[in-house]
């Protein structure tokens, strides 16, 4: 018999605002067509002025909630990714504990870019495995719109607002492959990439900064780091690629999503893609693409999920679950 993290609610939220591509053409030298081309997006969401990281975590944490019809009073803990808290301190995770009504438990940000639901949802699965908690949120929430360099076009047309969650829940398992919940995860950082994407700021240069990045250094490693995690975690779970029913990718690229599922043997039909319609939003595009991937109708109970990504350290890792 084993402990697993299953998945029993998923959420997520986008702020309201939709910005086009064309919308950037008035100020930049750029193109609509560019930016399809190159990355796949075509539209994405802005937050509102004052609308923070942890309003958009809060509403998709309580969308996983009511989806899983579990109280916020029944959740022992929260671990929220993210790059763009609300403040220093306190966590983002406690201000959604607050404003969801959970004064139990505990609340901590992890901070991993855009690789931070991995990172999350592997922590996540340590708690519930070991025994400290037994219904853990697992939130991935943004607002890169406030560290764009708005006169960077090679940056700021790619990334997007959001926030999605789910609701782990300790259920014992067979200790088999066949078991819902997290079946294996990898983790990885090479901080001698450090320079190829950061934030030009922080606390202790007194200053918030904004995003630079090599975006075509990245890209050098994103699909080969990508392909060899996933079937890291594969095989520490005992399955190979012809299992997989979905990948479910960091949002940043679709031609980084195509050449990782080329490079695994899989078809596009077992992705799930969502980057046309959100941009890239960091640590909120996995649970964001899980949330719409079973509004859809695409991802189903019993199916096998790799969720991987890549991002700022540099950061990257994988997470298979069973849904
Ligand atoms: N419109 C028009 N032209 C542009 C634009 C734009 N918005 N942006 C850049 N260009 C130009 C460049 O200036 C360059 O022109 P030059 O040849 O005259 O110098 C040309 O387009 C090609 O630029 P590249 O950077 O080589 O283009 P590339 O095909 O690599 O696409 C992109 C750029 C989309 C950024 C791609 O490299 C990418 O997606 N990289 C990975 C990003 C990523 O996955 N990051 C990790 C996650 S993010 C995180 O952790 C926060």
């Amino acid at each position: 018999m084993t402990r697993r993290a299953v998945v029993t609610g998923v959420g997520h939220y986008l702020p309201e605002r939709v910005v086009p591509n064309s919308e950037f053409e008035a100020t930049l030298d750029t193109t609509d067509e560019w930016i399809r081309a190159r990355s796949g997006i075509e539209r994405r969401h802005f937050a509102a002025e004052g609308e923070t990281t942890s309003d958009l975590a809060a509403n998709a944490a309580r969308a996983a909630l009511a989806d899983a019809g579990v109280s916020a009073e029944d959740v022992d803990a929260i671990v929220l990714a993210t790059s763009t808290a609300d403040l220093t301190f306190p966590s983002a995770a406690t201000m959604v504990q607050a404003a969801i009504g959970m004064t139990r438990g505990f609340a901590f940000d992890v901070q991993a870019v855009c690789a931070g639901f991995v990172y999350a949802l592997s922590n996540a699965s340590a708690l519930i495995a070991s025994g400290q908690a037994d219904k853990v949120l697992v939130i991935g929430a943004e607002t890169f719109s406030r560290i764009m360099d708005w006169t960077d076009r090679s940056t700021c047309v790619l990334f997007g607002d959001g926030a999605g969650a789910l609701l782990l829940e300790a259920q014992t398992g067979e200790g088999t492959t066949d078991d819902r919940g997290i079946l294996a995860t990898d983790l990885n950082s090479d901080g001698r990439y450090k320079d190829l994407l950061y934030v030009d700021g922080g606390v202790s240069t007194q200053s918030t900064g904004y995003l630079r990045m090599q975006g075509n250094q990245v890209f050098r490693h994103a699909i080969e780091k990508l392909a060899r995690t996933a079937e890291t975690s594969l095989e520490r779970a005992g399955l190979t690629n012809d299992d997989v029913d979905w990948i479910v990718p960091h949002q940043a690229n679709i031609r980084i999503i195509q050449g990782t599922a080329k490079k695994m043997g899989l078809g596009m039909d077992k992705v799930i893609v969502t980057v046309q319609d959100h941009g890239n939003t960091s640590a909120a595009s996995i649970p964001l693409a899980l949330s719409v991937g079973k509004q859809r109708g695409q991802i189903k109970p019993g199916d096998l999920i790799v969720t991987e990504a890549i991002g700022g350290g540099l950061a990257w890792g994988s997470v298979v679950l069973r849904w």
